[in-house]
């Protein structure tokens, strides 16, 4: 892959004394937190720019009816899967738009994904390309964290979240950190975590902001969707909300 040069800056460089300073025990907490925040970065636009080799036109060749944004290793088959990491059958950084033909999707889904991007740039960007690539009569359905229902249940003490730390967060090492029900709150809101194999969050949603956010998007209707197990993940069915907009 060529290296990505700008007025004599390397990424890739940049990369490399990245991980020179994250070894470093003399860079401090502050710096090196957002030093693993670029590094994660810049791995996603190494694949990101593989990607855009690949289809300079901006359009991969494939069609796909289906689509799946951010699936991770929840692929589903019979979908085109477009994640910014491996697996995915594109990898691709859907912040700089999504490469499909206008009118072209009859189905795009997403989970546990919207608010893992950036609000308002990236969100509403993300929403306007979905908007664009779906035929009329085209479903947009996105699965959330619901705000709401974590906010509905506030105040609580923290042996009524065990069950939420349990579901969320078991596999995470976060659980000594979880110290009140406000803690959860923070998680759901913005979760800090810089462990390089996690994905902080950006923004929180409940249904009134989803169908805000897809109606001035431009779609014409939002309505919750019925959980269907066979195409979302089961595991995030619990406290989580989902809609369907329709172009
Ligand atoms: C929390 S995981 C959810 C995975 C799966 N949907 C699930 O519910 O188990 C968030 C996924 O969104 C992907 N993602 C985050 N930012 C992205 C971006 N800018 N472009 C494409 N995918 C992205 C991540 O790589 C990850 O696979």
């Amino acid at each position: 892959m060529n290296a990505h040069r700008t007025d004599g800056c390397s990424v890739d460089l940049l990369g490399e004394q990245i991980t020179t300073l994250l070894a470093d025990p003399a860079t401090t907490h502050g710096l090196a937190r957002t030093l693993r925040a670029a590094a994660k970065e810049i791995e996603l636009s190494r694949y990101h720019r593989a990607s855009q080799k690949a289809f300079p036109s901006g359009l991969v060749a494939a069609a796909p009816k289906k689509v799946q944004v951010g699936g991770g290793a929840h692929r589903l088959d019979g979908f085109f899967n477009i994640d910014a990491v491996p697996p995915a059958d594109l990898l691709w950084d859907v912040r700089e738009g999504i490469p499909l033909q206008d009118d072209s999707v009859d189905v795009l889904f997403s989970e546990h994904f919207l608010e893992h991007i950036d609000y308002p740039v990236s969100a509403k960007q993300y929403a306007r390309e979905a908007q664009r690539v779906l035929a009329p009569g085209g479903r947009l359905i996105t699965g959330v964290p619901d705000a709401a229902f974590v906010l509905g249940q506030y105040p609580a003490g923290p042996e009524q979240a065990e069950e939420m730390i349990s579901r969320w967060y078991g596999k995470r090492d976060c659980r000594k950190d979880i110290n009140t029900y406000l803690d959860l709150i923070n998680y759901v809101f913005r979760d800090q975590d810089d462990d390089p194999t996690y994905n902080p969050h950006y923004w929180a949603y409940d249904f009134e902001k989803l169908s805000q956010l897809f109606t001035e998007a431009g779609f014409s209707a939002v309505e919750p969707w019925d959980f269907d197990p066979d195409l979302a993940n089961p595991k995030r069915q619990w406290a989580s909300v989902y809609v369907v907009a329709t172009k």
